[in-house]
């Protein structure tokens, strides 16, 4: 069973994400998402999610292609990830182009063509110049 592993907050699912999450599937038989927790968004990335960690998890687990959620909760927890869950492929949208590079030591690394024109950033924006 060949195993995929992708990372992200995936706060206010949206078409991008189902369709990176597709698209990763497709990479193997098994895919894992480790989602960034409440703390690791914003100590590390200066993001306030809406919803929170186990709202964002239960979306995620009623998607048909995500077989097992995990927490991202360091940069550094890669590497132990890919090698714990025996993964075979690293997948993320290309906006991370070649930041991912070093895994290519424990296993193949794909960067997907982003969905235009659609993100998180990008609703939260509309909706408050809307209101
Ligand atoms: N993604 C994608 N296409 C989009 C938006 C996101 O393929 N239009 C991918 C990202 O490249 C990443 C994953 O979905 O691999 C999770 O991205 P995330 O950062 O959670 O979503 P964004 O909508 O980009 O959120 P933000 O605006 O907060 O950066």
């Amino acid at each position: 069973m060949k195993k995929v592993i992708t990372y992200g907050t995936f706060d206010l699912l949206h078409y991008g994400h189902v369709n990176l999450l597709r698209r990763a599937k497709e990479q193997g038989d098994y895919l894992i998402v480790a989602l960034s927790t409440d703390e690791f968004n914003w100590k590390e990335k200066q993001k306030v999610c809406y919803f929170e960690y186990e709202k964002r998890k239960q979306l995620l687990e009623a998607i048909r292609y995500v077989d097992l959620v995990i927490p991202e909760e360091s940069w550094d927890q890669k590497v132990n990830d890919v090698q714990e869950f025996k993964v075979d492929t690293f997948v993320i949208g290309d906006d991370w182009e070649g930041k991912f590079d070093f895994l290519k030591e424990y296993c193949e690394v794909v960067y997907l063509a982003r969905t235009p024109e659609i993100s998180t950033t990008q609703i939260k924006e509309t909706l408050k110049k809307k209101s």
